[in-house]
């Protein structure tokens, strides 16, 4: 996919870029827990600064729904922006208007300054023409590096392409290539491990992924639906009945693997009595909270032996131990794997972070619904913003 790059925007010393990141970094009581979206941004943020450009970074953080929540300020992810780059990043107290324009106009070509979080105004989600024309007013040129956020149609991704010059970020354009290059399945074995939830919120993904995977492992709470599909006891795992067609339309591929043994409970806690069963076996009165130990190894070998990888998911819960197991696994055989590996982002980003395996991956992908829909449809609303706009 042509998107325009960096190197093509008409800038001089002293313009004023508006540059949309993904600031949506996961943060407890103020504190960022991970960072990845921010320094990915980096690279791009030190090149326009390298252009004496006034460099004003726009982003939003949780879901304030119009509103303005102090709870949800960029004030901590300004403060580590300006840490990672060693120099101030002021928060300006808003979006745009009089009491932020002056703090722009006075900041020097190749500083950076970072606006509020853009939904604290309801004009952002509803792509308001009116708070696009406000935020776009006063920039010279528009940088899309918010990969994580262009699958949302708001105004800060697909209104300002529309009137000045723009491109795409190098992170962006990175994150488009690893994907595409998957699309394009040029790798075989090509395989997929995808977990979570709801079947629902994959079931579109799952149909793009066999277009060109040779297979797709299922794991997480939807491989329950997929195994009453079968016809299997589940006991009281989360199932959606409403899928179960679907997933036995899936299965009649013959390319779909779901779990031969799982990690049963009562409760999801870890002093809880944990059993290991056949997939299709468990007691009323228990759920499935992990894939087991032989579905483990059997995904483990095929993830190895794959000359590509994308993996989108957790297994289980893997935020309590020993329901981690599975995932861990899965996240160990695709750092030991020599194929092209990538892991969508969300909590299987978290994932291989927490067993220190982020390094070991080709790409960690800053988009979680973005990734996924980029899969779906091989577009998303903010590049074709930057390609037609
Ligand atoms: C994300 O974290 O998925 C992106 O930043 C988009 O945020 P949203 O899911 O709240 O639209
Ligand atoms: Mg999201």
């Amino acid at each position: 996919m042509d998107l325009p790059r960096l190197e093509t925007l008409p800038l001089k010393r002293g313009h004023r870029v508006l540059v949309r990141v993904d600031l949506n970094v996961p943060m407890t009581d103020g504190v960022i827990d991970a960072d990845l979206r921010i320094t990915t941004a980096l690279p791009t943020i030190q090149w326009l600064r390298e252009q004496r450009a006034v460099v004003v970074v726009a982003g939003h953080l949780g879901r304030p729904k119009g509103e303005v929540n102090l709870a949800e300020s960029l004030g901590p992810v300004a403060t580590h922006l300006g840490d990672l780059l060693g120099t101030e990043v002021v928060l300006a107290p808003g979006i745009f208007g009089p009491r932020v324009e002056p703090i722009v106009a006075s900041t020097p070509p190749g500083e950076v300054v970072m606006l509020e979080n853009l939904r604290f105004d309801p004009g952002e989600e509803a792509c308001d023409p009116a708070f696009s024309a406000n935020l776009s007013a006063g920039y010279d040129v528009y940088v899309n590096e918010a990969f994580g956020a262009s699958h949302r149609a708001h105004a800060s991704i697909v209104g300002p392409p529309e009137t000045m010059p723009h491109a795409a970020g190098r992170l962006l354009v990175r994150e488009v290539e690893v994907l595409s290059r998957l699309l394009d399945a040029r790798d075989h074995p090509f395989v997929a491990v995808l977990g979570g939830a709801k079947v629902s919120d994959k079931l579109k993904v799952i149909e793009a992924l066999l277009e060109r995977c040779d297979s797709v492992l299922v794991g997480g709470a939807m491989a329950f639906t997929f195994l009453v599909a079968q016809g299997r006891s589940v006991g009281d795992s989360l199932v959606q009945p409403e899928m179960v067609d679907e997933c036995a339309r899936l299965l009649a591929t013959g390319r779909v693997r779901i779990p031969s043994d799982v990690v049963i409970a009562r409760e999801p806690s870890g002093d809880a009595e944990v059993r290991v069963v056949p997939a299709g076996a468990i007691p009323d009165g228990w759920k499935g909270l992990d894939i087991g130990p032989a579905t483990a190894i059997a995904y483990g070998d095929e993830v190895e032996a794959a000359a590509a990888v994308l993996w989108n998911g957790p297994m289980g819960m893997f935020e309590v131990p020993p329901f981690d197991a599975g995932t861990r696994a899965v996240a160990e055989a695709v750092a030991h794997s020599d194929g092209f590996s990538v892991v969508g982002g969300g909590d299987s980003a978290a994932a291989i972070r927490q067993f220190g395996l982020a390094d070991r991956v080709s790409h960690v992908s800053t988009g979680g619904g973005a990734s996924l829909e980029f899969i779906e449809r091989g577009d998303l609303p903010g590049l074709e913003a930057l390609r037609h706009g």
